[in-house]
């Protein structure tokens, strides 16, 4: 029988052999991905377990929040505020930041997140997640601010998520290349089922949400137009589409076959750099896909290289296969006047 390692087993062998997971962020995965498995366990229970539909609120975008985006956000506040490992959180679903509480110890990591992605098929049964960040909390001053948070994403400590859909599956970096691991319902237990997932630099599919092609900028409506016109065009072959409409899901398979994935700025909203966050969903996967050998750029620069100057800053977005973003920002370039 090939040998079963489990999540704790990773992290425990991971610092032994390279050193890279100090007992304080070992801790604050697990206590995450312990967190993942009580929303996996409120996202199958379904029309049984009240979990679908409104939450008849709206969070800090103006976005109105399903019952599913507050539960999560509150399964993984509880889980993290007690442990020791964390200064402080951020989630898409809060206004501000989340200290821990005084009664409980300090420790020196940030915890950002995306609660619940993909929160429109929630309802409809297809596959959701939970997406996470984790920066070191610089400088020894006491208590934690926003500014704290303002980081570029290449100072990332880790980064992953869980994806809710026919298996559970979490996939973690710690910046020593991406790591896959399936919930094994029985046990309770995340399994280590791939290491060291590899993004092919060339892909014949892409993923964007071509309803908004009419407000994209020049460049992304090149590059698409070329994907389209396939084998008769400028680019010599045919490319398939898939767009999930949950970034998770659609980040998982590229992962999984390579791909690329667009959310583009476009003109609905010209003062908005685009839909996604920074923080909570373009920097963590941008971690992600870069370790896996691929690439991550708002079309002008680095995602990970992006200095926030607000916590819920958003970004265009354009990620996955190497050759295929690398085209994407020389369009973008050649399009400069
Ligand atoms: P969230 O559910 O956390 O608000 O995120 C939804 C995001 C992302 O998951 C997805 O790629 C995108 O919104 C889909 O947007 P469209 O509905 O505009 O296609
Ligand atoms: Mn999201
Ligand atoms: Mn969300």
């Amino acid at each position: 029988m090939s040998r079963r390692v489990s999540l704790t087993q990773y992290l425990v062998e991971q610092e032994r052999q390279h050193g890279r997971i100090p007992a304080q962020l070992r801790l604050l995965i697990e206590v995450v991905a312990r967190a993942c498995k009580r929303i996996a366990i409120s996202v199958n229970k379904g029309a049984l377990g009240d979990v679908l539909g409104s939450a008849g609120s709206e969070n800090v975008q103006g976005e109105v929040q399903k019952k599913l985006d507050v539960i999560s956000n509150e399964v993984l506040i509880e889980a993290n505020e007690w442990g020791g490992h964390l200064a402080a959180m951020a989630s898409e679903e809060m206004d501000s930041i989340h200290g821990v509480p005084h009664r409980y110890p300090q420790g020196e990591y940030l915890l950002l997140f995306d609660p619940l992605d993909g929160s429109s098929n929630i309802d409809v049964n297809v596959s959701i997640g939970t997406i996470f960040s984790v920066l070191r909390k610089v400088g020894h001053a006491r208590g934690v601010s926003e500014e704290d948070f303002l980081q570029p994403g290449k100072h990332q400590a880790a980064a992953g998520y869980c994806v809710y859909g026919p298996q559970t599956t979490l996939v973690l970096t710690v910046g020593d290349g991406v790591a896959m691991f399936t919930l094994d319902r029985e046990q309770g237990s995340f399994v280590l089922t791939e290491e060291n997932l590899t993004i092919p630099e060339d892909t014949q599919e892409f993923a964007v949400n071509m309803s908004n092609q009419r407000h994209w900028a020049p460049p992304v409506v090149r590059y698409i137009d070329e994907c389209l016109a396939g084998k008769d065009g400028p680019r010599g072959k045919d490319f398939n589409m898939r767009w999930v409409g949950s970034m998770v899901a659609d980040v998982h398979r590229l992962l999984m076959r390579g791909g690329v994935f667009l959310y583009p700025w476009d003109q609905r909203e010209p003062d908005k750099p685009g839909k996604l966050r920074l923080m909570y969903e373009a920097n963590p996967m941008a971690f992600l896909v870069e370790q896996a050998g691929g690439l991550a750029s708002n079309g002008q620069a680095r995602i990970m290289g992006l200095v926030p100057s607000k916590l819920h800053e958003r970004t265009s977005v354009v990620l996955g296969s190497k050759n295929e973003v690398e085209r994407v920002v020389d369009y973008h370039r050649s399009a400069l006047p």
